[in-house]
């Protein structure tokens, strides 16, 4: 992975700033993005540099499509600057949010909120970034295990990621031709600050998922940072189009 660079977007805490250290314990040079916590994720770049990596952090609201015109003027600046080239090789669509919102309650201005951080933004951000990228690249989705299994609440979150495990497919087949793998991975619950940190500080609630995992816990965000760091790797060049679940076995 030397000379490598990533793009992880929402890098800041949680499952993204996980899969940024770990690609950069792989060697992989790294370009991570926040969107309230600039603090937070200037942290994670100082740990990445005493890795021996270089680093950068940029702003992106997943939520503004668009301001992603914007974005793409600052990372080009940024690789230029920091790295003097105008490519990048593995993009991870990670940032999003969650939240409980039962399917009557549900407004159309959170319905919209969804469709633009867990889909439209996905799908423009990987479109614009497609020609910075170079061939034989990555690009993880990250989707979540609620696309196979069902927790009521997460009727505006969880068909956003069916949409994005469906875009997956595609794109794989779109861009197969330059040697670039599309894959997505489906995290189980896991214990961040997501959906106010529920899967983490809710005792009842983590006993409950726990049980549910065929090996008996709620993830942590290091079970999931080294699948992505493997997906780039060389060694899973034949792997594309599909769903990865990483879950510990939940439902089965
Ligand atoms: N944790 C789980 O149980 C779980 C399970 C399945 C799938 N996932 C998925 O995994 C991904 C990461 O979740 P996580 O658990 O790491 O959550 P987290 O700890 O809450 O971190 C969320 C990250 O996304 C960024 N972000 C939030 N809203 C954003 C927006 N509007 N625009 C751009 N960036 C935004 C945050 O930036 P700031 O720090 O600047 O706010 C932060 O870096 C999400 O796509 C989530 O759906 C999580």
């Amino acid at each position: 992975m030397k000379n490598k660079i990533a793009l992880v977007t929402g890098g800041s805490r949680g499952l993204g700033k996980e899969m940024a250290l770990r690609l950069a314990e792989k060697g992989s040079d790294m370009v991570i993005t926040y969107v309230s916590k600039k603090e937070a994720a200037e942290e994670v770049v100082k740990e990445i540099e005493s890795k021996g990596r270089k680093a950068a952090v940029l702003k992106f609201d997943a939520n503004n499509i668009g301001a992603i015109e914007d974005f793409m003027d600052d990372f080009k600046e940024i690789l230029s600057s920091k790295w003097n080239t105008d490519r990048f090789d593995f993009l991870i669509n990670n940032a999003g949010n969650g939240a409980n919102i039962p399917f009557e309650k549900a407004t159309e201005e959170e319905f919209d909120l969804f469709v633009n951080i867990h889909y439209k933004s996905v799908y423009f951000l990987t479109q614009k970034l497609l020609p910075l990228m170079n061939d034989n690249g990555r690009i993880i989705n990250i989707s979540s295990g609620t696309t196979k299994y069902v927790i009521p609440g997460y009727s505006l979150y969880s068909p956003m990621k069916g949409a994005v495990e469906v875009l997956t497919r595609y794109l794989a087949k779109e861009v197969g031709p330059r040697g670039i793998t599309v894959n997505v991975v489906a995290p189980g619950p896991v214990e961040t600050d997501f959906n106010n940190g529920g899967n983490r500080d809710i005792p009842e609630r983590k006993k409950f998922l726990a049980s549910r995992a065929a090996l008996g816990r709620v993830g942590l965000p290091e079970d999931i940072g080294g699948v992505i760091a493997f997906i780039c790797s060389d060694d899973a060049r034949w792997i594309t189009g599909q769903r990865i679940e990483v879950s510990g076995g939940m439902n089965l």
